[in-house]
């Protein structure tokens, strides 16, 4: 009886933190949606595809060493990736890392940062839509 009610009191905010955590993904996936239609009115929905091409592609106009977002993320997003100084990076795949894309102000730091360091310029809300469906079906 008292492990079962034990069960029962771990199991409630493990499901809470779970569903916090999609509440969480949901809600930037629908800012960035809102975003691109109106930056394009002839948006539709974001596109895993889009997001995996534009997440290997090799861009210009950012820092040489850093071409790609694989480049420090690697081309598995569901294994560790590393900063050009050797520092470990957690993986980018919801699959292996639920706590990804959950934090509104850290995604907005991130693609800030790295979209300047890889192209040079700020990611519009399409791309980084793209790229975070992409790498929610990793
Ligand atoms: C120079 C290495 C490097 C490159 C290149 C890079 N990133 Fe990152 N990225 C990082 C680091 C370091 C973090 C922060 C550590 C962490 O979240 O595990 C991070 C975190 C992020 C996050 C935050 C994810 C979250 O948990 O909310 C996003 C979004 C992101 N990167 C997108 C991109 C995109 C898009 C590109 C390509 C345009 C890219 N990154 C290229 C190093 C890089």
């Amino acid at each position: 009886m008292t492990s079962r009610l034990l069960f029962v009191a771990l199991l409630i905010p493990a499901i809470g933190v779970a569903a916090l955590a999609s509440a969480g993904r949901d809600g930037i996936v629908s800012a960035l949606s809102a975003q691109a239609k109106q930056d394009n009115s002839k948006f539709t929905s974001f596109s895993a595809e889009a997001g995996k091409k534009f997440w290997f592609t090799a861009h210009v106009g950012g820092k040489s060493d850093t071409p790609s977002c694989v480049t420090c993320h690697t081309k598995d997003a569901r294994t560790m990736g590393q900063t050009r100084a050797g520092k470990a990076i957690d993986p980018m795949a919801v699959s292996a890392n639920p706590n990804r894309f959950t934090d509104p102000e850290k995604v907005a730091k991130w693609f800030g940062r790295n979209c300047n360091t890889v192209l040079g310029r700020e990611c519009t809300a399409e791309e980084k839509g793209n790229v975070i469906t992409y790498l929610m079906s990793q």
